[in-house]
């Protein structure tokens, strides 16, 4: 079926209480096995691009392939831009095919923030691609991106609220103890300030940084009201690990297809791990 956007996919998370994995994605084999793992858990999917991917990649390969894919399966699949960081870039996905965008205007102060979000939505809604912001700064690595740990900072509950009202947004990403890349320790999520988010706003919240979190404390987010979880370590660890695995097995091993195959097919064990974990099996 044709690309759905992120928005009609949360409205049904937040009917049935569950989360939509959103999948970083680099390359034909990990579209891949995004979509074939949500096709074999009958699940909705996202298939996110970062700014790396579209480094990488190019917008144009990322946006026909995962096209491609979406219409040659039965599950909806959602085409996001991962903390996109420009307008500019904004347009660009969106002319291209994007059907979902995050404008991560969490660097700026909580005013800029908001009309840096506002100015996005006004082009969005026009043609119905739904928005995602972020309020508070999550830590970690992502890609070009990178938040240290003394610039981090948890979201607000009160500014939650009154960004949710100044704009308007389909989704909010949250800072509440989550980082990008892999953890040091556990990571510690304050789960009474995502309580307090979820009781003053009503749009779905996003999860960042979600690799490496314990499988409970995913599972209470999602108790507390988070709609989407968004992963890429844990996906680019089963790719890579699998790929060197073979490779150290077989170091006379020429033939990609045979390097590559093997690690697509690893991937997709944890993303329908992943899948299975938000509740979203069966739900497309
Ligand atoms: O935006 C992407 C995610 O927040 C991914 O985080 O690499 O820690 O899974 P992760
Ligand atoms: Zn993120």
């Amino acid at each position: 079926m044709p690309l759905v956007t992120v928005k009609e996919l949360l409205e049904g998370a937040e009917r049935g209480k569950y989360a939509i994995g959103a999948f970083n994605c680099n390359n034909m084999e990990i579209i891949q096995a995004i979509v074939q793992a949500a096709e074999e858990e009958n699940s909705p999917v996202i298939v996110q691009a970062s700014q790396g991917a579209i480094k990488y990649a190019g917008l144009e390969y990322i946006t026909m392939l995962t096209k491609l894919a979406a219409e040659q399966t039965k599950v909806p699949v959602a085409l996001h831009l991962d903390h996109g960081t420009s307008f500019e870039q904004i347009v660009r996905c969106i002319r291209h095919g994007f059907t979902s965008v995050m404008i991560d205007g969490s660097s700026y102060p909580l005013a800029e923030n908001i009309a840096l979000t506002n100015k996005v939505i006004e082009v969005a809604r026009a043609i119905g691609v739904s928005v995602e912001a972020e309020l508070g700064k999550i830590g970690g690595t992502e890609d070009d991106i990178t938040v240290t740990e003394r610039e981090a900072t948890f979201t607000d509950p009160l500014e939650a609220k009154q960004f949710v009202e100044a704009t308007g947004v389909d989704a909010i990403a949250v800072a509440i103890g989550t980082a990008h890349g892999i953890y040091k320790g556990e990571p510690k999520l304050d789960f009474e300030r995502l309580k307090k988010i979820s009781s003053l706003i009503d749009i779905p919240i996003v999860l960042h940084g979600s690799s490496g979190v314990p499988d409970e404390a995913i599972k209470r987010a999602i108790d507390l009201g988070v709609r989407k979880v968004n992963i890429d370590t844990n996906l680019r660890e089963a790719f890579v690990n699998k790929a060197r695995q073979v490779m150290e097995e077989k170091p006379k091993e020429i033939d990609p297809r045979k390097i590559l195959g093997p690690a697509k097919d690893e991937m997709k064990e944890v993303i329908k791990e992943k899948i299975r974990l938000f509740g979203s099996s069966g739900k497309a």
